[in-house]
């Protein structure tokens, strides 16, 4: 009997080795395709469908959601929406973009498509790995990312008429491109109003283009 027991675990043993020296081939020999033009297989993708979904449960959802029905903080989301955000995830009339048809995953058409605001909140601070999605957290803080959430609330079913209309009447967001980009600070209030030179001490110039360094890019 014991002799069996023996023999038993050393058959486990070698299973699980060759298991191992399977798998470190595969992974080193390179066949592996991870070009973004290849989708996953089905199981593949299943999985990583439950480990996000699943990861951005656990982390958002005890998250406190503000008011996101203040006029202000949606004027102020749709500013940076247009700003940082068409590219990938479209605005209303926008069939498609440059750069969206070659990222795998796809994101979603946020134009058509309502996100839960509290995922919406972590997912836009914190990014998603191994796909395009970053984490805006690095250069926003909190109040402004709560302002592209109040937006995003609103956002799908605008027609691009309105989607213009209310573009137009957003603060100037520090990211449209001024061509200084790097070294904005996200810290004032939801309703502030352009960023002037003088806080910006040394930046030479207003960056929304009335200033000296119109032109600059
Ligand atoms: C370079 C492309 C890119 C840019 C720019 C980008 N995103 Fe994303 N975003 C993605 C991708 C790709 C996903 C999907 C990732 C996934 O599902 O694994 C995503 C997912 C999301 C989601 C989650 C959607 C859902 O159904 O869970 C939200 C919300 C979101 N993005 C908001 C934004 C906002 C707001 C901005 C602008 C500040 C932005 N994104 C900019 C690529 C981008």
């Amino acid at each position: 009997m014991k002799k069996q027991i023996k023999h038993h675990s050393i058959t486990v043993v070698v299973v699980l080795a060759i298991l191992a020296l399977g798998a470190g081939i595969f992974v080193y020999s390179g066949v592996y395709n991870i070009g973004a033009d290849d989708p996953h297989t089905r199981p593949v993708f299943a999985l990583m469908q439950v480990v996000r979904n699943r990861s951005i449960h656990l982390r958002s959802k005890d998250i406190q959601v503000p008011n996101l029905q203040d006029p202000q903080l949606i004027l102020k989301g749709a500013g940076q929406y247009a700003a940082m955000c068409t590219g990938c995830h479209l605005r209303p009339g926008m069939k498609n973009s440059e750069i969206r048809p070659g990222l795998y995953p796809q994101p979603p058409d946020l134009a058509q498509t309502h996100v839960d605001p509290k995922v919406a909140f972590w997912v836009i601070k914190h990014g998603i790995k191994m796909s395009a999605m970053p984490a805006w957290g690095f250069s926003h803080d909190d109040d402004t990312i709560w302002s592209m959430v109040a937006f995003l609330e609103k956002l799908p079913g605008m027609t691009p008429q309105e989607y213009q209309a209310i573009v137009a009447k957003a603060p100037p967001d520090d990211d449209m491109d001024s061509g200084d980009a790097e070294n904005h600070e996200h810290g004032h209030p939801p309703t502030s109003k352009p960023v002037s030179p003088e806080h910006m001490p040394g930046m030479g110039g207003n960056p929304h283009g009335h200033g000296p360094a119109a032109g600059q890019r």
